[in-house]
Formats: structure tokens, C-alpha cells, sequence
């Protein structure tokens, strides 16, 4: 009814942030699937809720994708009295420029003017090639910046839309879709109980770090990542914060 559509944002919130048991929810209004500048919006709120979280020296590991994008793109120089570096979260090369972590993390560090890292590894490597490079020398000293994080900003995807957009071969793909996998995130493939179904070996971050990393932002939005998002937060550590928007928010408190 009436009523139930002006439902205000603010118990929207508090509503999606018990039933998905995580530490908080922020709701930008509007659908980012129907408009690009919804994306712009929860970009500001995420750098709204960094300003707040961030104090001191922090290490902050980031993510891949169009949404770390927008996010990086509403970083502003108000967060620089603190003393910020930006590093790849994992390896990314493989996806387009926009969307690596690599190019994400240099507009981060450009527009805080601060400082950041690249972390120049190819998103899925093989087991040899995997053993050989974490023990290159730089990689391995990002890979210890990366553990020593203290926030980690981070997007969800859709499993399908991810798997074909990282050009996975056919048989992951019938992989993913008979084991009805319905989100990703940092590599992992979820169906909707939560469970893993599927990883990317990938270098850098791995959810078991999450853990140990005091504030964890996932920033994911549209109606259509609402299985995604749910699927992955079954897996996410207690302490996650969420930024999503109303599409998203009204589809997971309808399910
Ligand atoms: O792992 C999740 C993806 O990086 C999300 O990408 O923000 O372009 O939907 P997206």
C-alpha cells in the first residue's frame, strides 16, 4: 500500500542491517540499474562513511570494478589530514583499465592527494605461477600491506555478468550456472545459501583475511545484485558495512 512505499530510508535501513545480520546499512535512493547516477551517489556515501571511519595512518585495500570506480571518483581531498595509502586488494590485470584496481587506487590517491601502490599481477594465475610470484620481492611487500589493512573497500557482482566479464572459459561457466552460483566477490563465487561454489586463484586479499581488518566496506547497488549481495553477505564477517541502494534494499527486504 501507500504507506509501505513511503517507507522512510532510515528503517529501511536498520530493517535490511538485523535481517542480514551485518554491522551496518546506508540506502542511496533510486536504482543504479535504471540510472547511472545512482552509481555517483553511493560513491558519495562511501566517501562519506570513510571520512568518519578513518583516522590516523590507514592502509586501505581496494577492489575491482564499476563501482569502486564511481567511488574513486567521489574522493576528495577533505579526507587527506589523515595519512592515507591506497593498495590493490588482489591482482586485476585482465579486466578493462577503468575497472582494475590499479587504476582505481591511482584516481583514489590522486583526488585524497595521497599516496598508493600498483600491484601489477594478473587476476587468476595457475598454481606454478602463483607459488613463483608471491615470492617475488615487491609483490611480496604488497601482499604484506595488503594483510595489514585496516579498511577494505570492496564490490559484489552479479556471478554470471562477473564470470563473462572476466571471459571465463565455457566449462566454468556450465560450472557456475549447474551449481547455481549467484554472486561474486573478491574471486569467490556464491549461490544463494552463501556457500562457495567456486574460486579464482587470485593473489592478494582472500576472504579469510577479512577478518582481521577493522572496517570493511562493500559498496553494491542495482535490484538486480540483490541475490548477489545477500548470497554474499551469509560469508562476510559481522563487522561489514553496507552501501547500497533503494533497488537493491527493496528487493532484499522483500525476499
Ligand atoms: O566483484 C565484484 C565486481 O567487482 C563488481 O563490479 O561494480 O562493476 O558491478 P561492478
Amino acid at each position: 500500500g501507500f504507506m509501505r512505499e513511503l517507507k522512510g530510508i532510515d528503517v529501511m535501513e536498520l530493517e535490511l542491517k538485523h535481517k542480514l545480520g551485518i554491522k551496518k546499512v546506508i540506502i542511496v535512493p533510486g536504482d543504479s540499474d535504471e540510472s547511472l547516477m545512482v552509481k555517483g551517489e553511493l560513491g558519495k556515501a562511501c566517501a562519506v562513511c570513510m571520512k568518519k571511519l578513518l583516522s590516523g595512518k590507514n592502509i586501505i585495500a581496494v577492489t575491482g570494478g564499476s563501482t569502486m570506480a564511481a567511488v574513486a571518483e567521489r574522493l576528495s581531498p577533505e579526507l587527506t589530514q589523515k595519512d592515507l595509502l591506497f593498495v590493490p586488494a588482489r591482482g586485476g590485470v585482465g579486466e578493462d583499465v577503468q575497472n582494475q584496481a590499479n587504476t582505481i587506487c591511482s584516481i583514489m590517491s590522486r583526488n585524497t592527494r595521497s599516496k598508493h601502490r600498483v600491484f601489477y599481477v594478473p587476476d587468476q594465475v595457475s598454481t606454478d605461477i602463483y607459488e613463483s610470484l608471491i615470492k617475488e620481492p615487491d609483490i611480496h611487500e604488497v601482499l604484506k600491506l595488503i594483510k595489514s589493512a585496516s579498511m577494505v573497500l570492496h564490490g559484489i557482482g552479479d556471478a554470471i555478468t562477473m564470470a563473462e566479464r572476466r571471459k571465463s572459459n565455457p566449462e566454468i561457466l556450465n560450472m557456475l550456472e549447474s551449481s547455481k552460483a549467484v554472486g561474486e566477490a573478491f574471486g569467490y563465487y556464491f549461490n544463494e545459501q552463501g556457500e562457495i561454489v567456486h574460486k579464482v586463484l587470485t593473489i592478494g586479499l582472500q576472504l579469510e583475511n577479512l577478518v582481521g581488518i577493522p572496517n570493511v566496506i562493500a559498496v553494491a547497488g542495482g535490484s538486480s545484485k540483490a541475490k548477489a549481495i545477500k548470497a554474499y553477505l551469509k560469508q562476510a564477517p559481522a563487522s561489514t558495512i553496507l552501501i547500497t541502494d533503494e533497488g537493491a534494499a527493496r528487493s532484499l527486504l522483500k525476499g
